[in-house]
């Protein structure tokens, strides 16, 4: 193992005894994070839902199969060359039968993001994708919405980040025929471009 993993291991390890917010008291699983520890770059969701929680893995859902073609298909990159992340570790739901999550509240993000800078500073990515109004809003420290500031480089920790929709969005218009995909491989491409990437499937 290198250093930076050791650093993620251990960093990992912490998160996995977290007791700092509510969620820890319905996760059935934390989910780090993962990918990996060299990744150029970073993608950062919203927080687990059901199969994440049940999997301890993120984006493994019906959204993360979304992302994982975008990555894969899209961008041309395995998905274990990036790292994934979230701005919460646990998943938050609207009630205590888990029926349906929602977005994490500021405290829980509050609580949470300490893991995510850390992961930050150790993976040093070269770019951010954040995915969605919550991460957006966190990372770039707006309260501007996802429609505003997606396609617009902002900067964290003195890395570009590059705001997306996140892929539960798309899904929910229009999935695969979403007329936001458009928008999405926009975004996608200047990431690559930035990274002098080629520029190659759809
Ligand atoms: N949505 C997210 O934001 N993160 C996940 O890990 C899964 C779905």
């Amino acid at each position: 193992m290198t250093n930076i993993e050791d650093s993620l291991k251990e960093l990992e390890d912490e998160a996995r005894k977290c007791l700092r917010c509510r969620l820890s008291t319905t996760r059935t699983t934390v989910v780090f994070g993962e990918g990996s520890s060299a990744a150029d770059i970073m993608f950062i969701g919203e927080g687990p839902g059901k199969q994440e929680d049940l999997t301890g893995r993120p984006f493994v859902g019906r959204a993360g199969e979304l992302l994982t073609r975008i990555i894969e298909k899209g961008m041309g990159i395995p998905r274990e060359d990036v790292y994934i992340a979230n701005i919460v570790k646990c998943r938050p739901t609207v009630d205590l039968k888990f029926t349906r999550d929602r977005p994490p509240e500021a405290d829980e993000v509050k609580a949470c993001t300490p893991f995510l800078l850390r992961q930050i500073e150790i993976v040093c990515p070269r770019v951010i994708v954040t995915l969605g109004s919550p991460s957006t809003k966190f990372i770039l420290q707006t309260s501007t919405g996802i429609t505003r500031m997606r396609g617009r480089w902002g900067r964290f920790m003195g890395i570009p980040v590059m705001p997306t929709y996140h892929p539960s969005y798309l899904l929910r218009n229009g999935g695969e025929k979403s007329p936001l995909r458009k928008d999405v491989w926009e975004d996608i491409k200047k990431v690559l471009d930035r990274l002098e990437m080629p520029i190659s499937a759809k």
